[in-house]
C-alpha cells in the first residue's frame, strides 16, 4: 500500500465530515506528497487538516463543488501548484428527501449539482493532466442507492445512478490507459448526511455502517482497481436479485418504504 501511495497527491472532496475525514484519515497514515482537503465550510476542513498528526504537506480549500466557475478557479491554482494530482476523490454529496410532487425543481438541482455535476467538474479538470501522465485514479462514492429506485429519494437516486453510469463509461474509454475509476457504493452509513431538515430522524441509524468501513474499502479499491465496490460486499448481491426477481424486489421496495 505505501507503494502506491508514496509521494502521491490526493484530493478528497467533502473531506470535513463523515466518510470524507474517514478519508483523509486513512490517507494520511501513508507518505503522500500532498493531502488536498475541499469542502464549503473552511473551519471545519482547518480542523480536519490540523487532526492530521502526520508530517505531510495538507492542502484546505474552500470549493463549492456544484459551482462550476469555483471548480475551475480551484483547478487552475492546483495545476499551477503541483501541475497534476495523482488521485481524484469525488466524496461531497448530499441528500433531500420527499415525494417528487413536494420537493421544488431547486431542491432538485441543488442536488444533482453537487452529487453528480460536481463529480464531473472535478473529473473534467484533472482528467487531462491524469492523460498526459498516463497514470491516476478516480474514486467516485456513490451508494447502493445508485442502483434502486428509492420512493422519497428520487432527487439523490437519479444523482448516483447517473454518476455510475457516468463513471462506468468513463472506466471503458480509459481501459487501455494507467488510469483507473472506481465507485464505491455503501449502504447506509453514521454521518451527518441524515442530520437535516429533511430527513427528520426518518433514517434509524441502527443498521448503518461505521464510515470507517468506507473508507478502507476506498483504500482497497486503489490496491484492487477494480470497478464497482460495495460495502459490505454482501450488498452487491442485491444487484443480481433485483434483475433476477423484480417483483420480489418491487414488493420488498413497497413494504419497506410504504409510509413515505
Ligand atoms: N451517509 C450515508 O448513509 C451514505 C450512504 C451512501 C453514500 N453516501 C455518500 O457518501 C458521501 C459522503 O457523505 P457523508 O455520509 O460522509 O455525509 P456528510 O457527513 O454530510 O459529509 C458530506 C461532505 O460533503 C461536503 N459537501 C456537501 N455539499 C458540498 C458542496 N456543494 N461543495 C463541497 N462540499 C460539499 C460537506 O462539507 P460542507 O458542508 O462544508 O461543504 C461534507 O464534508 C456522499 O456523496 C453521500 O452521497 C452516504
Amino acid at each position: 500500500m505505501q507503494n502506491l501511495l508514496e509521494n502521491k497527491i490526493v484530493l478528497i472532496t467533502g473531506a470535513s465530515s463523515g466518510i470524507g475525514r474517514c478519508i483523509v484519515n486513512d490517507f494520511s497514515r501513508f507518505q503522500l506528497k500532498s493531502l488536498i482537503l475541499v469542502a464549503r465550510n473552511q473551519s471545519k476542513l482547518d480542523e480536519t487538516a490540523s487532526s492530521i498528526k502526520q508530517d505531510i504537506e495538507v492542502l484546505p480549500v474552500s470549493c463549492d463543488v456544484s459551482n462550476k466557475e469555483e471548480v475551475k478557479r480551484l483547478g487552475k491554482e492546483i495545476h499551477d501548484r503541483y501541475g497534476y494530482i495523482d488521485i481524484l476523490i469525488n466524496n461531497a454529496g448530499v441528500g433531500t428527501f420527499g415525494r417528487v410532487e413536494t420537493i421544488s425543481i431547486e431542491e432538485i438541482e441543488r442536488v444533482s449539482f453537487t452529487n453528480y455535476f460536481g463529480m464531473i467538474y472535478f473529473t473534467k479538470i484533472f482528467l487531462n493532466s491524469m492523460i498526459e501522465r498516463n497514470t491516476g485514479h478516480i474514486i467516485n462514492i456513490a451508494s447502493l442507492a445508485a442502483s434502486f429506485g428509492i420512493p422519497g429519494m428520487a432527487a439523490y437516486c437519479g444523482s448516483k445512478f447517473a454518476m455510475l453510469g457516468f463513471s462506468e463509461s468513463l472506466s471503458h474509454e480509459l481501459k487501455r490507459t494507467g488510469i483507473k475509476v472506481s465507485v464505491i457504493s455503501p449502504i447506509g452509513v453514521k454521518t451527518n448526511f441524515f442530520n437535516n431538515e429533511y430527513f427528520d430522524h426518518k433514517y434509524p441509524m441502527k443498521y448503518m455502517l461505521d464510515p470507517e468501513k468506507v473508507s478502507k474499502a476506498v483504500l482497497r479499491s486503489i490496491i484492487s482497481g477494480s470497478f464497482h465496490t460495495h460495502v459490505p460486499a454482501i450488498a452487491g448481491l442485491s444487484i443480481p436479485f433485483k434483475y433476477c426477481f423484480p417483483a420480489i424486489t418491487d414488493l420488498i421496495i413497497d413494504r419497506q418504504f410504504r409510509k413515505i
